[in-house]
């Protein structure tokens, strides 16, 4: 089992991989994969939205106990969507509470900002393991223009450590550093206790996280930082396409597929 406390152990690398669904968790826990992710990245990912902004409480909440019934091993790790933190504390703090109570998720991950280093301290005093997450937030992308790359001024980047070190000192667990160039995420894992998980961040992060989507090909489209390590998507087409081809030919379903009851031979 994977604990917050015992993620940067090893001496390997942390793996993190988001799932949304209970397959998909299984087969990503199966793996080995250290880290499941139930990113809000699910409102592209797998229901459709354009942006991660419309993702309910709700619907990551029915995600998370999906992923969570279906993993053994992993750390399930929910993420909290836009406007269900940061409007107001207390808030904050129970639906975050939720996500561990009611959807069986080991910690929560926040986009993060000034504004959440209290809200950090709050939820760790509570018993709630919290994930920042500093860099490209996409919760922003409405402030920020677009997903582009961050902390590339010296300014930028010094907020960025300022920030990371602020959420390790109120009690985050681990930090990812998303869209950030990859001499910053050196320097902010260098000088952090917890650990950092990167994603177009360079290799120096002690963790990388990927969508599922995008390492398994799912997708038509996969962000320049990220490899796909297969090919589902066709793979799920031509499957889907045997199928058709096999019932519309009137392969499918064959005798073996079916069921004969001899006691109804006297009434058909
Ligand atoms: O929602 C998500 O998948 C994420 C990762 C990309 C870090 O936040
Ligand atoms: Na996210």
């Amino acid at each position: 089992m994977t604990t917050t406390r015992g993620l940067r152990e090893g001496d390997e690398p942390i793996t993190m991989l988001t799932a949304y669904d209970a397959p998909t968790a299984a087969v990503v826990d199966e793996a080995g994969i250290d880290v499941i992710l139930v990113g809000d990245s699910m409102g592209n990912a797998a229901l459709g939205y354009d942006s991660t902004l419309p993702v309910t409480l709700d619907e990551v909440a029915s995600r998370t106990a999906a992923v969570a019934r279906a993993t053994e091993d992993a750390l399930v790790v929910a993420d909290m969507p836009f406007l269900s933190f940061g409007v107001d504390e207390a808030e904050s703090v129970r639906n975050a509470g939720r996500l561990l109570k009611e959807a069986n998720a080991d910690a929560v991950k926040i986009e993060s900002g000034p504004h959440t280093v209290e809200m950090t301290r709050r939820m760790a005093d509570v018993g709630i393991p919290v994930m920042a997450h500093l860099g490209l937030t996409p919760q922003h992308v409405n402030r920020l223009g677009g997903y582009t790359r961050q902390g590339t001024d010296q300014d930028a980047a010094e907020e960025i450590v300022d920030l990371a070190g602020a959420h390790a000192e109120a009690g985050a667990f681990a930090l990812v550093l998303e869209h950030v160039p990859a001499n910053l995420a050196a320097a902010v894992t260098e000088a952090l206790e917890i650990p950092t998980i990167g994603i177009g961040a360079g290799a120096d992060c002690d963790g990388q996280v990927l969508v599922i989507n995008d390492v398994a090909g799912l997708g038509e489209w996969s962000p320049p930082f990220a490899e796909r390590f297969g090919d589902v998507r066709s793979e799920m087409l031509d499957a889907v396409a045997a199928y058709r081809d096999a019932v519309t030919a009137g392969e499918f379903p064959s005798e073996e597929h079916s069921h004969v009851e001899s006691e109804l031979d006297d009434m058909y």
